[in-house]
């Protein structure tokens, strides 16, 4: 077995090893089988949305994937001033999920942040690379949400890194999973992995230069009462190259009260989930794991 390591983060591993360590392999049930994976044939309606005509300029798109490359590759004394395994902290570089409350890890390192109300949460991003909070606040200029937005709202931002991987077979940068937020705005870089569950099948979402994935999450879900459904996508490794990826996660405030729309319920039309807070919500997502099975059904409406 391989020796357990004393690194923190998975960046400071992976170029170390030859093979993956044991508490990254999946059991044999639950791996990336790729004979199981569709073959894309290039049409569009893989995701929820794509979207091309987004406003961002390219330039600040490939910025804010170059800088992100930039930032997994300081010195590892300084990526360590950001480190927390602790999900309630509002900007922190993590590895895997949740190393607190997970038995498999995942290949993976991010950095998180807090991007809503800006001026709140600003001063706690990375001042190096030196023009990361310049580059990233440019690139949070995105017109899309805007229905959202006006509303009292969260925004969440993540810098998924996942390094090369000798064997990909057996782990992923991220398991199967739905999110938990309203509505995710994914922008990947040009490397495969991406996948989406698609009637019983994994597809890959293919990078498209210049665009942006929307993901139906959770409390889109709930709201809608089960007419859109969030979508199960997961992130694959590969052996050669490293894969960037920058989701934005839309969320209710922690303290709203989320629900079925009233006006989609009524004698014939029962409220599939109860009341609940999002912080409610959000606590037991970071709680349970990563996993297919979400949080939803720890707020359904019980018809027992
Ligand atoms: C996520 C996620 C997908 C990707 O961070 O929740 O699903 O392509 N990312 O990295
Ligand atoms: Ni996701």
């Amino acid at each position: 077995m391989a020796a357990a390591t004393t690194k923190l983060l998975l960046s400071d591993l992976a170029s170390t090893v030859k093979s993956v360590p044991s508490n990254y392999i999946r059991p044999i049930s639950d791996r990336p089988n790729l004979t199981e994976v569709q073959i894309s044939d290039g049409s569009i309606p893989l995701v929820d949305l794509q979207v091309k005509n987004h406003g961002i300029p390219e330039t600040i798109i490939n910025n804010m994937l170059t800088i992100a490359r930039a930032f997994f590759k300081l010195p590892e004394s300084e990526r360590l001033k950001s480190y927390s395994d602790d999900p309630s902290k509002s900007t922190r570089l993590s590895t895997s999920f949740n190393v607190n409350t997970e038995k498999i890890s995942n290949w993976r390192d991010y950095l998180r942040l807090h991007c809503y109300p800006l001026q709140d949460y600003m001063h706690e991003w990375p001042s190096n690379p030196p023009s990361f909070r310049y580059n990233y606040v440019r690139g949070l200029v995105l017109r899309l949400p805007e229905a959202i937005s006006e509303s009292k709202h969260g925004q969440h931002m993540a810098l998924n890194y996942c390094p090369p991987c000798p064997q990909p077979d057996l782990t992923y940068g991220l398991p199967g999973h739905t999110d938990p937020n309203l509505i995710t705005v994914l922008l990947q870089d040009d490397v495969p992995g991406l996948q989406v569950l698609r009637n019983g099948k994994w597809l890959p979402v293919s990078p498209i230069p210049n665009t942006f994935i929307v993901n139906i999450g959770d409390q889109m879900q709930v709201l809608s009462n089960d007419l859109y459904k969030s979508v199960l996508h997961r992130a694959l490794v590969n052996c050669d190259k490293e894969r960037i990826s920058i989701p934005r996660f839309y969320c209710p405030s922690p303290d709203a009260v989320i629900a079925p729309a009233k006006d989609l319920i009524d004698e014939r039309h029962l409220a599939f989930y109860k009341n609940f807070t999002y912080a409610e919500y959000y606590q037991k997502f970071w709680n349970r794991g990563l996993a297919a099975e979400g949080c939803l059904d720890l707020f359904e409406v019980s018809t027992a």
